[in-house]
């Protein structure tokens, strides 16, 4: 019976993580930089499959998105534009008077349901037990940095807080070289940054992450129904992408951020809160932001950022539905889905496996000449091997997996070693191979085996993978 053991999972996915090479703790050899990661080379194969899914999902595949990549660093006048200098993106911070650790004063209980601040005697520090505080004070979230040689506060700048505010800037650009005509969005993935009071959950809040966002323009709307449809519309892709990338929907509410807790731009969010092994959390949020965002930008920098309508020739700044992804949020949901033991095993501990979506794998497939000193099974392996990986094709960037080579210790632990990475499938070259032209095939979930032609191998892995 194949288990799913949630005791311990965030320690036994951590542990994962480091042996394998998918996550390893940042600037270790230095002795760390807390909650910073690094990511190994299976790390970026899965980091790489979700964000390539994601493209081809929401642009690629789809007449009504463009994409754009736009800079980390930009004119620190967009942050006023967009709010962020402002208390909207700060969070309340209190401080222990005798350890000086610092939370999110929410976080304790320092905020009633209104937002409003409450002082309270009976809250002891998590860190050293003590009931004694500084008044809570307002942190902006956002990193400064200096452009230039010298640090004055005229070549301040920030890391961006979200990847959100460069689709907006560029919103005349995107219109003017692509026509598109409304409703339509912009996609971008890339690094965001915020100096969060309080990260942790290994890679779930961190100071450092990607996004992938959608700002998806609508017409002005005439009644609340008009957003509403395409709110709604949001709702429905997010729920598919997460079940595109193996997320089981039971494990997710879709949570109405109360007015009170909704960012300073929104006039609705759903926080989409997936069940982690640490409690229920935000994976990812889509949000209502009106005209906020261009109306302010026309209003900072003094250019006309409104939609025309080329029929009515009507002038206005269109709305936006904002859905918006985190991309290590995905990693860890993935990984905890995807996480199982088989202690029915016989290798003497509980088979581990990853049970990934196939195409999300870090490798599609693993190849392995049953016994290594044989070079007649080394070189057909081989042969198998450099075919799945397009070598000897020009075309190789289209059509080709990515494929693991394996032709240490016995067979029994190749498979092993490749189930924990979550490799769906294991190809076995053996005297029959030699004798006959076929190769056993051997599943990940279920681990048994079939035996197919070798010239029909990659056809049946690619209906595998992507069926
Ligand atoms: N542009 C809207 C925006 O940034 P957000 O809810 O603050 O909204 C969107 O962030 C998503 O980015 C979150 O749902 C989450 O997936 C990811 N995210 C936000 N802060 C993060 C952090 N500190 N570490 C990792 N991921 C984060």
């Amino acid at each position: 019976m194949v288990k799913k053991q949630e005791s311990g999972l965030m320690e036994k996915i951590v542990s994962l993580c480091k042996r394998r090479g998918f996550v390893f703790a940042g600037s270790e050899i230095y002795g760390g930089l807390a909650n910073s990661w690094d990511y190994g080379p299976l790390g970026v194969e899965l980091k790489n499959s979700i964000k390539k899914l994601w493209w081809q999902k929401f642009v690629v595949e789809r007449d009504d998105m463009v994409g754009m990549d736009g800079a980390v660093i930009l004119n620190p006048k967009v942050w006023e534009a967009s709010g962020h200098t402002g208390a909207g993106f700060a969070d309340l911070m209190i401080e222990c008077k005798k350890c000086h650790s610092r939370f999110r004063a929410d976080h304790l209980g320092f905020v009633d349901e209104k937002g409003n601040i409450v002082s309270r005697e009976d809250i002891s520090c998590p860190e050293c037990g003590k009931e004694d505080w500084t008044e809570p004070k307002q942190f902006n979230l956002m990193f400064k940095t200096n452009i230039g040689p010298t640090e004055e506060k005229t070549n301040m700048a920030y890391l961006r807080p979200e990847t959100a505010q460069a689709m907006f800037v560029n919103f005349k650009n995107i219109l003017d070289t692509t026509r598109k005509t409304l409703p339509f969005g912009m996609a971008q993935i890339g690094k965001a940054f915020r100096n969060e009071i309080t990260p942790g959950n290994f890679i779930f809040r961190t100071r450092e992450f990607e996004q992938m966002e959608i700002e998806y323009f609508i017409e002005e709307p005439n009644s609340d129904k008009d957003w509403q449809k395409h709110f709604e519309y949001w709702v429905k892709q997010t729920k598919d992408w997460m079940e595109l990338i193996g997320i089981n929907l039971k494990k997710v509410d879709a949570f109405e951020v109360p007015d009170n807790e909704r960012a300073h731009y929104s006039k609705r969010t759903v926080d989409f809160m997936y069940e982690f092994p640490f409690g229920k959390k935000e994976l990812y949020g889509l949000a209502y932001r009106t005209d906020f965002d261009l109306k302010n930008h026309e209003k900072f920098s003094g250019q006309n950022l409104k939609y025309k309508d080329q029929e009515t020739g009507k002038e206005f700044w269109p709305h936006v539905i904002e859905p918006s992804f985190g991309v290590e949020r995905s990693f860890l949901a993935i990984l905890c889905e995807a996480y199982q033991e088989d202690p029915s095993a016989t290798l003497g501990a509980s088979r581990v496996y990853l049970k990934l979506k196939p195409y999300l794998a870090p490798y599609q497939a693993a190849v392995f000449p049953l016994l290594a000193n044989k070079p007649q099974l080394v070189a057909k392996a081989r042969e198998v091997y450099d075919s799945l990986k397009n070598r000897n094709s020009s075309f190789s960037i289209h059509n080709s997996f990515n494929v693991a080579w394996d032709e240490r210790g016995n067979i029994g632990k190749r498979y092993y070693s490749q189930d924990e990475i979550g490799t769906p499938y294991c190809v076995t070259i053996d005297f029959d191979t030699l004798e006959n032209n076929t190769v056993t095939v051997r599943d990940r979930d279920t681990a048994k085996q079939v035996r197919v032609l070798v010239p029909e191998l990659k056809d049946f892995l690619t209906k595998k993978i992507y069926s």
